[in-house]
């Protein structure tokens, strides 16, 4: 197979444009599709929308009303019918879901559209039973397994809004989403493997519900435990026995809610993200074409967690909404052994592999030479965290074998789709650089007073109307906090990334990271600021500051800074445990420090930035704010 063309540019930096067989099968083949979407982003986004089946034909493409905006307005239209449906008639019998165990022994599931199609009406006739309506809130508490692809469906499909909550995540942090949203029923597993350990979740589940308004649990048995139900539980199987096999689907306004999803910002409290209907399952459907340029050869396989963002829009919707087969993996890419990935690509053909750079490091660390051809894989790509030169040049050597694009796609949980990305037919594919914005997406990079940044000016990165129609609509029950995070900082028609990044001659851009206080661990977005509140509601603790520090695998690991109350003992393992009692596995610290005094401005905010830079070892930059300087030399001490 063909090499990428090669293009040395200056001394030292490298970029690669597509070859012709790239070319040949992509959908978008040259980049004149930029300006025409440029030109009229609207048009295009209504020419996408257009691919799909609406039941009533929208009357107002784009309605601006700042900060709030709506897309295809007076539109009917059902996420699940467009997944299934709209593929029966061409290809039932194609396998739409091919689902991997983690335990070796155990056998792969497949799916065919058909079969989808079947399960999940008979699942959304069985909410309905219990009594599920149209906008009650659905929480999703699960496993990678296929019924939660069909727990999604279902509940889209009768006009439900679901909350799928992490499946890592902790009692207490699944409890604080369902109360949030009301949610009327859990969906929740027996359990699952990871790492080939069982994991209990029914026990987590059972203390999640507690004090919330879930009515009704639903349990999937996956790994086959005796249990014994309560009276508002019921086993999936037994719920599904007996269903009929079609569900008239819910003919949604295009602005109805669609899903909630919880993501951290820079405050103590997560926020409830709200997709919508119409417009999210057009930006889904289209970026996936245009990016993973899936056709009916193609395997698409998405590592990331239906728990997060990635998982949605990449391991659900978006390849279902194109007729395409995907990959559901259950357990860690390392196990049993530190190829399974390999494996998993070889074993199922893999056409298409999307996975985050913490996994990449994970595997450069475990193999420096990949010896498996992986000859079926056509596009590679990263997503979640800044991919630095190193892991780059090794997943495009080793993995893609520079054959493959290698496409660095930038989004958030709040954009719904991929924002910034080069397309596999166009190029071109520059280490660390993200790539232009996908056709009809309008960003810039501004100054601290708005003024648009020059070429390789770091800057924060805006987002443009008319925004891409798959952007969040709200916080849930939070208003100001949208306006505040969203559309304050350069006011109100101007949607404010958080991420800082720059351009480069060519108006590629490349992230450069957060401007507040988000960190990444193992692409895990999490706040220092929640994860603060969690240590500080220990009585004995009278302070704490969070930082994240830069870690060659993980991206970031997190440093905890402890103040304790005078006369209060607490030890390192204990604050371990309130983080992963309060979130969850990922929030377990890398390094608890005690210390007596936390380095503070005159007006009392705690300087987040020295403790990082006495972490890392960075000169400390400006500390004439500093309250309390002396605090500095007691720090250096704990942390050496
Ligand atoms: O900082 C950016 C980083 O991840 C943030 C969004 O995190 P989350 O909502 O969890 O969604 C992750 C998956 C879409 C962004 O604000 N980020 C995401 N993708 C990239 C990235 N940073 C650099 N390069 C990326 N490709």
């Amino acid at each position: 197979m063909e090499r990428l063309k090669k293009e040395k540019q200056g001394r030292t930096e490298l970029m690669w444009w597509p070859s012709k067989e790239c070319k040949k099968r992509a959908f978008v083949k040259s980049k004149k599709i930029y300006e025409e979407a440029g030109k009229n982003p609207i048009k295009f986004w209504e020419n996408a929308a257009k691919e799909l089946v609406w039941f009533k034909k929208w009357n107002k493409a784009f309605l601006f009303e700042p900060p709030h905006f709506k897309w295809f307005v007076g539109g009917k239209i059902n996420i699940s019918y467009n997944c299934l449906e709209r593929n029966l008639e061409k290809r039932k019998d194609k396998i739409a879901l091919i689902w991997e165990p983690e335990p070796i022994n155990e056998k792969t599931r497949y799916l065919s559209y058909y079969e989808l199609f079947r399960e999940v009406n008979k699942f959304a006739n069985a909410l309905k039973e219990l009594g599920v309506k149209k906008k009650d809130v659905v929480g999703i508490y699960m496993p990678m397994i296929p019924e939660t692809i069909i727990a999604m469906l279902a509940s889209a499909r009768i006009g439900a809004i679901h909350t799928v909550v992490f499946s890592a995540f902790s009692p207490e942090a699944l409890r604080i989403r369902l109360k949030e949203t009301n949610a009327k029923v859990l969906i929740t597993a027996d359990g699952y493997y990871r790492k080939g350990s069982v994991i209990n979740l029914k026990k987590y589940a059972d203390e999640g519900v507690r004090k919330t308004d879930v009515e009704k649990v639903v349990v999937v048995k996956r790994i086959g435990k005796k249990l014994r139900l309560r009276r508002r539980e019921h086993f999936f199987n037994e719920l599904i026995e007996g269903q009929k096999e079609y569900c008239k689907p819910e003919a949604m306004n295009s602005e109805d809610i669609l899903f909630i999803l919880f993501t951290s910002g820079s405050t103590g409290k997560p926020k409830g993200v709200i997709h919508v209907c119409g417009g999210y399952t057009v930006q889904a459907y289209l970026t996936t074409k245009y990016i993973f340029n899936l056709l009916d050869d193609d395997i698409f396989w998405s590592t990331a967690d239906i728990g997060w963002i990635t998982g949605h829009t990449y391991s659900c919707y978006g390849p279902l909404l194109n007729g395409a087969t995907f990959v559901l993996y259950e357990g860690a890419l390392d196990y049993p052994k530190a190829d399974r990935w390999q494996q998993m690509i070889k074993k199922h053909r893999v056409t298409v592999f999307y996975t985050a750079p913490t996994a990449i490091r994970m595997f450069e660390k475990e193999v420096a030479k990949v010896k498996e051809k992986l000859d079926s894989l056509k596009i590679i790509a990263s997503v979640g965290e800044p991919i630095n030169e190193e892991a780059w040049l090794w997943f495009f050597k080793e993995v893609g074998k520079e054959r493959c694009p290698l496409l660095d796609t930038y989004w958030q949980t709040e954009t719904g789709g991929i924002l910034i990305t080069s397309l596999p037919g166009v190029g071109p594919f520059k280490p660390t650089f993200a790539g232009l914005p996908f056709p009809g997406v309008k960003v810039s990079i501004l100054d601290e007073k708005g003024n648009e940044c020059k070429a390789n000016e770091k800057g924060n990165l805006v987002v443009l109307p008319p925004f891409p129609p798959g952007m969040l609509r709200g916080i849930y029950k939070n208003e100001k906090k949208y306006r505040e995070t969203y559309f304050s900082k350069f006011g109100n028609k101007i949607y404010f990334t958080s991420d800082i990044a720059y351009k480069d001659e060519k108006g590629l851009i490349r992230i450069v990271g957060r401007s507040d206080d988000v960190i990444k661990v193992a692409a895990h977005r999490l706040s220092t600021g929640e994860l603060e509140n969690i240590v500080e509601k220990d009585k004995r603790v009278s302070e704490c500051a969070v930082v994240g520090i830069p870690d060659k695998i993980k991206g970031q690991v997190i440093a905890v800074f402890v103040v304790t109350k005078t006369k209060e003992k607490i030890k390192k393992e204990e604050i371990n445990e309130i983080l992963v009692k309060g979130i969850g596995k990922i929030a377990k610290p890398k390094f608890v420090f005690f210390v007596s005094e936390l380095p503070k401005t005159r007006s009392g905010k705690i300087m987040r930035r020295i403790l990082r830079n006495l972490l890392t070892k960075q000169p400390l930059g400006d500390i004439s704010t500093l309250q309390n300087p002396r605090c500095v030399e007691e720090i250096k001490k704990v942390i050496s």
